[in-house]
């Protein structure tokens, strides 16, 4: 059943203003005229030229040359579904926003799932992180909570993001491989990279292969900060807890599964929801008191880290659940436009590195892949809030404001002149204070790169621990260059020795006591798996 009357929400009803059903109307051009005859062009005689005047096959044609944008410059593989989300009770005690304090309120979500690497036509059982984007349209304007199917990241500064996805995607001669990351270039950069260990011990874990979208966790990765109505902040890990639980396809089964069903993941959602088995997730948050920010032995700004769950746990706050597949994926998939930087009053960054470049990139490149700057009135994209600003013009404005003034103040009328009592309940940035040097450093505090690579590894039971050793040896058996499997198993020696000698055994070659070739980032030598004190209960 598609779009059954009780799955609707504030923001299916706003989207069907821009729906249409041709169903037994007559076909007109753009410009609604109607036509006669949309299968033959216009022609000098049966068998003559077409002519220039056809402005039926002009159109017809013209518009068909430009149906494509460009593809997500990374996540462009990917799936999606509204839903609604609602908080089981106040967390007003953490933060004001409106959506989690009022538990009768049922916020309207839509969800993106992707694959990061592949291009927008390849399988969705690469061997990869998983997108998981909500866009929440809650009364107080669109919060968009950006996140992957993985806890951490590769890296700890936005500024080696082009790197790594250069380094990820087929190479720039040949265009291999598709999809995949068992090439050179890979793991030529992530051999260089120790900050990399964690993230790419969960990336060759059974993690990176869901058994379905609906069967996966998801992680805001980055710490943010919930704030209250007294302006007191907390720092926040976000979390979402599959209801399924979390399953897993063997390597093996997910190339079967490739060859025969390259979109399984996105049938999978679909059909569940066509079918009324709705997914759910539960909202789970880590909290951690300001006070508490330097009594861990890693640094919360640091992405490369997480959390562990024995100090901190994961309380959940709410649920939300996928009820309702788009009507057009172009319309909606395609075109909704995720940004980290989308927050409301409640709810505020940290100074993680990685969220500060974030924070730039994401309206910047969809500036391109949205042709402009009016792709907030795109209708999967513009919020249920009201907005009203001076901003004006642009390719594809829709909105047509009235009056003469649009700048503020102004005392002609129109625009958007300045109201005190208006703007009470604005957003306020929360003001943190900040006292220190410019410099251009990785912070000490980031340097331990393989505590949490080993913990992860060892919380594996001995099965997916032997997956993982697979992982690793079929993607570094893809790999040409020698040096870069010798310094990988370098790496691969500071999380684990038992993998690394695996491994190494696998490519028939030795770690290496020592390598000519620096590793680029100073790493503590030989950082102990992690001794963590509980600091939070
Ligand atoms: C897209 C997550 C790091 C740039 C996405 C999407 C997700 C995501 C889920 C897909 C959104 C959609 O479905 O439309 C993450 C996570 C990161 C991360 C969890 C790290 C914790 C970064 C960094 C940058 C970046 C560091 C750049 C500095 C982009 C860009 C897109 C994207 C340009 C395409 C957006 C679009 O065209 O709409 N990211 N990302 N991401 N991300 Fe990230």
């Amino acid at each position: 059943v598609t779009n059954p009357n009780n799955t609707e929400n504030a923001k299916t009803k706003d989207l069907q203003s821009n729906t249409s059903d041709a169903t037994d109307q007559p076909m007109t051009t753009n410009h609604g005229v109607k036509i006669s005859d949309d299968q033959n062009s216009l022609k000098a005689g049966d068998r003559g030229p077409s002519l220039l005047e056809d402005f039926i096959l002009r159109e017809k044609i013209t518009h068909f040359d430009h149906e494509r944008i460009p593809e997500r410059v990374v996540h462009a593989r990917g799936s999606a579904a509204h839903g609604v989300f609602k908080v089981y009770q106040s967390q007003a005690a953490l933060t004001k926003a409106g959506f989690l304090t009022n538990p009768d309120i049922e916020t309207p979500v839509f969800v993106r799932f992707s694959t990061v690497a592949g291009s927008r036509g390849s399988s969705d059982l690469a061997r990869d992180a998983r997108g998981f984007a909500v866009k929440f349209y809650t009364q107080e304007g669109n919060f968009d909570l950006v996140g992957n199917n993985i806890p951490v990241f590769f890296i700890q500064d936005a500024i080696k993001f082009p790197d790594l996805i250069h380094a990820v995607k087929p190479e720039p001669d040949n265009e291999m491989p598709q999809a995949a990351s068992a090439h050179d270039t890979f793991w030529d950069f992530i051999s260089l990279l120790p900050e990399s260990a964690h993230m790419i011990t969960w990336v060759m874990s059974d993690r990176a292969i869901p058994r379905s979208y609906r069967m996966m966790e998801g992680f805001g990765v980055h710490t943010f900060r919930l704030v209250n109505a007294e302006g007191v902040s907390h720092f926040v890990k976000f979390h979402w807890k599959p209801l399924l639980g979390v399953h897993s396809i063997a390597w093996d089964e997910a190339q079967i599964i490739s060859g025969k069903d390259p979109d399984f993941h996105r049938r999978d959602l679909w059909n569940a929801i066509e079918s009324g088995s709705y997914p759910e997730w539960e909202l789970g948050i880590q909290v951690v008191p300001e006070a508490d920010e330097h009594k861990f032995d890693f640094d919360l700004l640091d992405p490369t880290k997480l959390i562990p769950e024995e100090l901190v746990p994961v309380q959940r706050i709410g649920k939300m659940t996928l009820n309702r597949n788009p009507d057009n994926f172009f319309a909606e998939t395609e075109q909704v436009a995720f940004h980290i930087g989308h927050i409301v009053p409640g709810i505020d960054f940290t100074n993680d590195p990685l969220l500060q470049g974030r924070l730039f990139s994401y309206t910047d490149t969809q500036l391109l892949r949205l042709g402009g700057p009016n792709f907030h009135e795109i209708p999967i994209n513009r919020p249920i809030a009201p907005a009203h600003n001076n901003q004006r013009d642009g390719h594809m404005r829709q909105e047509i404001n009235r009056g003469k003034a649009s700048y503020h103040p102004n005392s002609l009328g129109g625009g958007c002149p300045f109201q005190s009592g208006k703007m009470q309940g604005g957003f306020t940035s929360y003001p943190e204070r900040i006292d220190a040097h410019k410099v251009r450093e990785r912070s000490p505090s980031f340097l331990d790169h393989f505590s949490q690579a080993t913990l992860f590894y060892n919380s594996q039971s001995e099965p997916e621990k032997n997956h993982i050793i697979d992982a690793f040896s079929f993607e570094l058996g893809k790999v040409q260059s020698v040096p870069i499997r010798e310094r990988m198993l370098r790496i691969l020696a500071k999380v684990d020795s038992g993998l690394a000698t695996h491994v190494a055994y696998a490519l028939r070659l030795h770690i290496p006591k020592q390598s000519n070739e620096p590793l680029n980032q100073a790493v503590p030598a030989d950082a102990a798996p992690g001794s963590y004190e509980p600091v939070v209960k």
